[in-house]
């Protein structure tokens, strides 16, 4: 054998063993995703929220099942409203999905209500229809507390007291 066809013949050996490491890695790769939970099942099961870190009058936005979800800690300007009211210890909170009953835009906070700028509804800081097109008020997700946390995805007596009474 030339010295000319040894080297042709390393390098296509080289070559292989480069490709069978790289397809042996993309293997463990896949390994690795099937042993782990999916990513959409960990994120399409519960958020929770440090209700304590909300400050008071600011809107907290975050989501629960790819849905914008609406929390806001009452300020003593804003009405207490015993139906829609999530009330841990001495605060109570509006917990609600920021999608517009009318037809899903997302409504902003300002001046204590929730605009909806597609066709001018309006809600209170509870998340009652106050004016406009929505036929309802801003429905509340199931949730849970636990402490000062609250589990968004678990049906808790609490939401089951707000929904019994709405
Ligand atoms: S979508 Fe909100 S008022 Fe129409």
């Amino acid at each position: 054998m030339s010295i000319e066809n040894k080297k042709r013949r390393d390098f296509i050996g080289l070559s292989f063993t480069a490709v069978a490491a790289v397809g042996g890695l993309a293997g463990l790769v896949a390994m690795k995703k099937t042993w782990d939970p999916l990513p959409s099942v960990k994120a399409a099961g519960f958020t929770t929220v440090d209700l304590s870190a909300v400050v008071e009058g600011e809107l907290y936005q975050t989501q629960w099942r790819k849905k914008p979800i609406f929390i806001l800690k009452k300020s003593s300007d804003m009405k207490p409203d015993d139906s829609r009211d999530v009330v841990v210890g001495d605060a109570r909170y509006t917990v609600c999905i920021g999608l517009c009953t009318h037809l899903g835009c997302i409504p902003s906070f300002k001046n204590n209500q929730f605009i909806c700028a597609c066709h001018g509804g309006l809600f209170d800081a509870s998340g009652n229809a106050t004016f406009g097109p929505p036929p309802r008020g801003l429905d509340i997700p199931p949730f849970k507390i636990e402490g000062t946390t609250l589990v968004l995805g678990e049906v808790g007596p609490e939401y089951e007291k707000l929904v019994g009474k709405a």
